[in-house]
């Protein structure tokens, strides 16, 4: 595992976006098939779209042969509602950018049958080729999409059940009442993700120190679901100095030397 340690979320963004983009323009130099992507919500990938969108528009990458995933949607909440996903997604990326409309999946939390769109989900990815990167956050809980602490690590697309305190930290977009804010979401699953060639996972702030400490320095379990990151072969996360204050001194100093030492700084 790498940590990318950044002064502030919006060189962590940068970082980011700048990263996404170099991997999309990577693949179209070699190749016709398209990238895969996996794609987040939350307030945390904000500043990386908003990048990724001024590179589009300047013509530093283009999203014309990506196909993407999004991670997770509630169930039952109507798709034009401004706190669904998709609402989420279109506003802060995909509205901006070159992505084809029929590129773009994310799970259908109506679908007659959730079980059956959880499957086709799995299905879809893998007709695509598979993940070449997935983008992620993490939860205050340490969770990774919706899979809430004590989910499978083998776990796969299917609908979750979320928890009080997700509820309660979502609740901020829901008039601060967390009973407002669904119960029950999708989920791609802790192995979708890890079944990514890379995985990135985002984080910004003091309130994921905690959840950060645990998925770094703690043992990989189903207590911190991110924490399986620790047996991917190619997993970085990405962070500001505030969302890694609770990692020991040596841990802090270790991934800065590394990183220090890779980019012959
Ligand atoms: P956030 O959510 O980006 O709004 O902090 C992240 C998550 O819950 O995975």
């Amino acid at each position: 595992m790498k940590v990318i340690i950044r002064k502030n979320s919006a060189e962590g963004s940068l970082w980011t976006a700048h990263y996404i983009a170099a991997k999309i323009n990577e693949k179209a130099a070699k190749s016709d098939k398209p990238f895969v992507i996996g794609l987040c919500t939350g307030s945390t990938p904000i500043e990386t779209y908003a990048e990724l969108i001024r590179m589009v528009k300047a013509g530093e990458v283009s999203f014309k042969n990506v196909i993407s995933f999004n991670m997770d949607e509630y169930v039952g909440l109507p798709v034009e509602h401004p706190e669904s996903y998709h609402s989420f997604m279109h506003k802060y990326l995909f509205d901006h950018i070159d992505e084809p409309a029929e590129n773009i999946h994310i799970l259908d939390g109506n679908a007659p049958d959730l079980g059956a769109e959880c499957e086709a989900y799995e299905k879809a990815i893998a007709a695509a080729g598979g993940f070449d990167l997935f983008l992620g956050g993490i939860g205050e809980d340490g969770h990774i999409a919706f899979n809430e602490p004590f989910s499978s690590l083998e776990s796969r697309t299917r609908v979750v059940t979320l928890t009080r305190d997700t509820r309660e930290v979502n609740a901020r977009f829901f008039d601060g009442d967390w009973e407002k804010v669904p119960a029950q979401a999708m989920s791609v699953g802790v192995a979708t993700v890890l079944s990514a060639k890379e995985v990135i996972i985002i984080a910004w702030g003091s309130k994921k120190a905690r959840a950060l400490k645990d998925a770094i320095e703690g043992p990989m379990s189903h207590y911190c679901t991110v924490s399986g990151l620790q047996a991917h072969p190619a997993g970085t996360i990405v962070c500001d100095e505030q969302a890694v204050g609770e990692l020991k001194v040596n841990s802090y100093r270790y991934f800065k030397a590394i990183e220090a030492a890779e980019s012959g700084k």
